[in-house]
């Protein structure tokens, strides 16, 4: 049944992208039911030969779908919503978007229908079906609610959330991405230091990585736990890890958290 459904994406740009990757890589969704759209329209054609239509008109993008995802900047997508209320049906159509910062108070205004508007935040994850997508919705129902929880799912996980941690879960899903980078890049150039070659200590670290983070999924325990049983007393872990301690490490990272969040 969702295979039936036509998704548009309109402002189809990294984000945009990152779900429409998602979606293809998937292989159960129909890629003719899925049209993307954006200004400069060249970027998408790699897309419209895997099957997805690419077009520059958001109106018609929308009168041919179901499922409108809005993955254009906050500082458009009100105007634009706004120019498509004529083409939105409150019988037909389910509404996500992904800007941050944009309430739905805001977007039920600018659209000046009730529908279901849910508020999307994924991450580039998406890129490789490993999303983690924090979901809240108004208007919503059983089926707006399993048809949109449907799709984010096909591109990684999904959560439902308040909307007043919306910001927060822009932090730390969506800035975490950036900031999980910049700590694995830091372990690289430890790597190069003590004697491996970039292309080796990238490879050590990705995996230690994504090994550690499975860990936590699968055992469902909290970090320390897995910590304790790697820190041998008087060893060398808890020797570097206290090390970084003292260098602020952990509160740089909290520090670093709560500073994205006052800035959004
Ligand atoms: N990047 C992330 O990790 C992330 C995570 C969570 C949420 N978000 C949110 O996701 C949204 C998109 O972010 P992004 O990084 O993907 O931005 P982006 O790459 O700039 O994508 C926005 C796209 O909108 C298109 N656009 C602009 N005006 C348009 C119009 N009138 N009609 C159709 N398309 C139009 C632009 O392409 P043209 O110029 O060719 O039209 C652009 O490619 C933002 O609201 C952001 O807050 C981003």
């Amino acid at each position: 049944m969702m295979k039936n459904i036509r998704i548009a994406i309109i402002g189809c740009g990294n984000l945009g992208q990152a779900i429409l990757k998602g979606l293809i890589d998937d292989h159960t969704y129909p890629t003719e039911n899925i049209t993307a759209t954006k200004r400069h329209i060249e970027v998408l054609e790699p897309f419209q030969k895997e099957g997805v239509i690419i077009t520059s008109d958001n109106a018609e993008a929308v009168r041919k779908s179901d499922l409108i995802i809005v993955a254009l900047k906050p500082h458009n997508i009100l105007h634009i919503l706004e120019e498509l209320s004529p083409d939105l049906n409150p019988d037909k159509h389910i509404l996500v978007s992904l800007a941050t910062g944009i309430s739905t108070a805001q977007i039920e205004e600018a659209i000046g229908k009730k529908l279901p508007i849910f508020r999307a935040m994924p991450n580039t994850g998406a890129d490789v079906n490993e999303s983690l997508t924090c979901l809240c919705s108004v208007h919503d129902n059983e089926t707006s609610v399993s048809q949109v929880e449907y799709f984010f799912n096909l591109i990684g996980k999904t959560i439902t959330i308040d909307e007043d941690l919306m910001e927060a879960a822009t932090v730390l899903g969506a800035c975490g991405i950036a900031f999980v980078m910049r700590f694995m890049r830091a372990m690289v150039q430890g790597g190069i230091q003590i004697g491996f070659d970039a292309k080796t200590a990238n490879i050590i670290v990705n995996q230690t990585v994504k090994g550690a983070s499975q860990l936590l999924i699968e055992r469902k325990q909290h970090p320390e736990f897995e910590i304790d049983k790697v820190t041998t007393p008087k060893g060398c872990t808890i020797a570097g890890l206290n090390e970084m301690e003292h260098h602020g490490f952990s509160s740089a990272l909290i520090r670093g958290i709560v500073t994205s969040f006052e800035k959004i």
